[in-house]
């Protein structure tokens, strides 16, 4: 067996890095987006000065419905990294996620480094995080109520990771009891659940289970982006699970099922996995996301062009989703749901 470091701080570290690399893309899968066109509309009356993002984030206006992905803390670097996304977050007027708070139920060596997001961003949504692996174990629920305080949290995020925890070198893959543990924990806690997957999306029936039990928010984290099983394949240096490199359901397929429960319950529908781009972000809008969300792009950007480069980024893939109201005669996000959105095909 190679070399494997099993502390938690350490698996964030190379986490990090190799994210910072292309290497741990979905290798043939991809999120969908690619076989829906916009419906051109040659008689739109949309007024590009006219269109506003503001949006509704439980509770706190915010400027686009968009937010950085929940990513790092726990290890030394994170606490640079958290910083730098606060900032970007706090001047667009967005919400931000912490990685995993973890570690920070371990010992307090790192408590800073989650720290750092409120620290830089004193009134946007900040988001706690924490695994389901985590929860299905939990002895006490005030620690996951410790953990929200640690980051002053306006949503605690639990994220769901079978297919990570089996690859991940010992990893947990055990979530037995973890439903029974979260309903208890959604009536604890007095601020709403969040469920994100991380790169192998949610299925409409795994999210009705979740919004049954009280869940608020659904974030799909669909599969075409990150492959958190590549990134646990290349840690662990062997083949082992190569065949699940490209394992979940893609994002797009997420949105358009997981949407449909919009009729049944009333929920935050988070378009993530693979959103790299303007068209994407829209596509995901189309499809009934009310916010799209990204990770590793915005880890990328940073590290290569800093925090005015995040910030850019998303005024110019909000600019470009405005184009693409304009062009399709939606004068919000809303309309843009409305039939939008043409399969490929169906051109021929
Ligand atoms: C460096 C890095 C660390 C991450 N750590 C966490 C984490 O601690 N908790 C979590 O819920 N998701 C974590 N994720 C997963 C992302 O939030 C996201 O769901 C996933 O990467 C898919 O989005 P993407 O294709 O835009 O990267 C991490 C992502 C990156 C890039």
């Amino acid at each position: 067996m190679p070399e494997i470091s099993e502390s938690i701080s350490q698996r964030k570290k190379e986490h990090i890095a190799l994210c910072l690399t292309g290497e741990v893309s979905f290798k043939s899968k991809t999120t969908g987006f690619e076989n829906y066109d916009f419906k051109h509309y040659a008689i739109t009356e949309v007024d590009l000065r006219k269109i506003s993002f503001n949006t509704d984030f439980f509770g706190k206006k915010i400027n686009y419905p968009f937010l950085i992905s929940c990513m790092t803390g726990g290890v030394s670097e994170a606490e640079n990294i958290n910083m730098q996304l606060a900032v970007a977050a706090n001047e667009l007027n967005i919400p931000v996620g912490v990685g995993s708070q973890r570690q920070a139920l371990e010992n307090k060596t790192y408590h800073q480094s989650y720290k750092a997001l409120r620290k830089n961003a004193p009134s946007i949504p900040v988001l706690g995080n924490i695994g389901a692996a985590q929860i299905a174990k939990l002895k006490n629920l005030d620690q996951v109520r410790l953990l929200a305080e640690l980051v002053n949290a306006d949503v605690m995020v639990i994220h769901v990771n079978p297919l990570q925890e089996l690859l991940q070198y010992k990893g947990q893959p055990d979530f037995s009891g973890f439903i029974k543990a979260l309903e208890k924990l959604v009536r604890f806690l007095d601020i709403p659940v969040v469920v994100k997957e991380v790169g192998a999306g949610i299925s409409k029936k795994a999210a009705s289970r979740l919004l049954n039990i009280g869940v608020k928010g659904i974030d799909v984290a669909g599969a075409g982006g990150t492959s958190w099983a590549g990134v646990e394949i290349l840690r662990n240096k062997s083949d082992k699970g190569s065949e699940f490199w490209d394992w979940g359901l893609p994002t797009s397929y997420c949105l358009r099922t997981v949407g449909k429960l919009k009729n049944k319950f009333d929920f935050m529908l988070i378009g993530s996995g693979g959103i790299n781009n303007a068209a994407d972000a829209a596509k995901a809008f189309a499809l009934g996301a009310d916010i799209t969300a990204s990770a590793r792009i915005i880890l990328q950007v940073l590290d290569k062009s800093g925090v005015e480069g995040v910030v850019q980024l998303i005024k110019d893939w909000f600019e470009t989703i405005k184009h693409v109201m304009y062009l399709t005669g939606s004068n919000s996000i809303e309309e843009l749901k409305d039939g939008k959105l043409i399969r490929k095909e169906k051109f021929f």
